[in-house]
């Protein structure tokens, strides 16, 4: 693992968007794995920025987002369709059919998580994945559970995802319960890995994942198996780490 400590949030999103650029200058038909949040809403940024100072040129890429809410519609503005063009696709000039998100409308999850992997294989994998980190160690929507989940599937949130990700909706009441991610396994398939953490309150979840044992009940820590994984961390999410060494 390489661990590039950062000052803040701005200069984690700048080194972030440069890394992502890089890929997108150096291979102009890869494929991205992106994420939501707010931790990359930052890095997206700045890819806007220098696509609009003409400096990127997005034709060729094609994206895999790592989730989505179940039960969601594409026109509710937390759903993770809705970020991504918000935040990226409505602004740069990436065509609308290569980008890819599990379909949150879809009821039957067998099926969209079958046809999600079953995409991601036809585009022969993901070159560079984007990951935030929950506060409990998860990546993607894979939280601490009994096992490493292989591929994608449908995941009940934990009580703490739900807590964590209210601050977007109007209540608590209208998180969804249940979402579509990647799995642990499609993950740790992409070539690349570029993990992204911001804020003290990530340290705990970051320290584990670095220097914990590699546990499911910390999904973040496969990430040690991983021999390309690059993590660009602020001094607040880095904290916990500086403590203890
Ligand atoms: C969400 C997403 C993850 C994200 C994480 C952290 O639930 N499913 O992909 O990395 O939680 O979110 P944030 O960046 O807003 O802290």
């Amino acid at each position: 693992m390489k661990i590039i400590q950062v000052k803040d949030y701005e200069e984690m999103s700048k080194k972030a968007a440069a890394v992502l650029a890089a890929k997108v200058v150096s291979d102009p038909e890869c494929v991205l794995g992106l994420a939501t949040g707010s931790t990359p809403e930052g890095a997206y940024r700045f890819l806007v920025e220098w696509y609009e100072k003409g400096l990127l040129d997005f034709s060729g890429i094609t994206t895999m987002n790592l989730d989505e809410y179940k039960g969601i519609s594409k026109e509710n503005e937390q759903s993770y369709y809705y970020f991504m063009k918000k935040h990226l696709f409505s602004k740069v000039n990436i065509k609308e059919n290569q980008t890819c998100i599990p379909d949150g409308e879809e009821e039957d999850g067998e099926k969209v998580c079958r046809e999600y992997e079953e995409l991601i294989q036809s585009v022969h994998g993901v070159d560079l994945q984007l990951l935030g980190i929950g506060r409990n160690g998860h990546i993607g929507f894979n939280e601490p559970c009994g096992e490493f989940m292989k591929r994608c599937h449908c995941v009940t949130l934990t009580e703490s995802t739900i807590e964590a990700n209210k601050r977007f909706f109007e209540s608590e009441d209208q998180v969804p319960r249940q979402a579509y991610t990647m799995g642990i396994g499609t993950i740790m398939s992409a070539d690349r890995i570029l993990l992204l953490a911001s804020g003290e309150e990530k340290a705990e979840a970051l320290y584990q994942a670095v220097c914990g044992p590699i546990t499911p009940n910390v999904p973040a820590s496969i990430l040690q198996l991983h021999d390309q994984v690059t993590i660009i961390a602020d001094e607040a999410a880095m904290s916990k780490m500086n403590y203890q060494s």
